[in-house]
């Protein structure tokens, strides 16, 4: 069964406060585009077309006004509310019946990934029909992430959520890719200390029967998380700095949708005509000339 993809994209956005007050931070720009894109990007790239995002009750229409119900881009894209944020593990009870009994990956929106070989990464996790794989990338600040422990052979032996003495430097990023047990597992865990179901608990279960793969992300790649403004304007002025230099898009998702022919040059151009007189309508109408 065809893989499925589930965007985590409601939460609070406390830290970000007053500019979440009134809108998902997903719906943030980070330089050209909304936050949500950058996300989204990577369930494409891992060539997953059929797509649940969930998200606050207030924010779901606007998401759903942003990305309609996924046509434009070739896939088909369904939306779902999470009445408060209990935790990243509840996306797989509300995505439960989406799902279908389908193998999965979660993707938090607010998470940014770029580098060379991210697409060999997502296909070797999308390829593994059993267990759990999700990626580990080093950080400065562990204490602040889910940190996984390995042992010399590189397997995991461990994961803890936000511990205050981290065994490794090695943070967990939002992306995780499961088989089809994981809403069953997650009808399982119990509510933490803070009051969520934690992914890190889902990911235990599958590392308690050795089932659990971790792809590592090298001092090579960029994993920034959008979480506070400082990481904001960092994620803003990497992609700007990219984009500049190389007049090629990060997270442009009509471009990955066409170059992987889910959709036409017509409807490319269609986009690029609803962009208007964008810098991003601009690319799209050139996209094809530099292929
Ligand atoms: P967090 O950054 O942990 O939380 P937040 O976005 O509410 O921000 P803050 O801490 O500033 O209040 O969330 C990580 C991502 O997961 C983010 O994209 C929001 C999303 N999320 C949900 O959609 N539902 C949830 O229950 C939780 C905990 C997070």
């Amino acid at each position: 069964m065809l893989r499925r993809g589930i965007v985590l994209a409601g939460g609070t956005g406390s830290r970000l406060f007053p500019m979440t007050s009134a809108v998902s931070k997903q719906l943030l720009p980070i330089y050209d585009k909304p936050m949500i894109y950058y996300s989204l990007s990577t369930l494409l790239l891992s060539d997953i077309r059929e797509i649940l995002l969930i998200s606050t009750p207030r924010d779901v229409p606007l998401f759903r006004e942003l990305l309609g119900d996924g046509s434009r881009l070739g896939i088909r894209l369904e939306f779902a509310v999470q009445q408060r944020p209990a935790g990243l593990a509840e996306a797989f009870l509300i995505g439960e019946s989406f799902l279908d009994s389908a193998p999965s990956a979660l993707v938090l929106g607010d998470n940014v990934f770029y580098g060379e070989g991210f697409s060999d990464h997502l296909s070797s996790a999308s390829r593994r029909g059993v267990g759990a794989t999700i990626f580990s990338y080093p950080v400065q600040n562990p204490r602040d992430f889910g940190v996984v422990v390995f042992d010399e052979h590189g397997r995991a032996t461990d994961i803890e959520e936000k511990p205050e003495k981290p065994k490794s430097s090695s943070a967990v990023v939002g992306l995780y890719f499961y088989d089809e047990r994981a809403p069953r597992f997650a009808r399982t865990l119990t509510p933490s200390a803070r009051g969520e179901l934690e992914i890190t608990d889902l990911n235990r279960r599958y590392l308690e029967t050795r089932e659990l793969y971790v792809e590592q992300l090298g001092r090579g790649f960029a994993w920034l998380d959008t979480g506070t403004c400082a990481s904001m304007l960092d994620a803003t002025n990497f992609v700007a700095t990219l984009q500049r230099r190389q007049g090629l898009r990060i997270a442009c998702l009509e471009e990955i949708a066409f170059r992987k022919g889910w959709i036409t040059k017509t409807e490319l151009a269609a986009a690029a005509a609803r962009f208007g007189a964008s810098e991003y309508g601009a690319y799209l109408l050139e996209l094809p000339l530099f292929m």
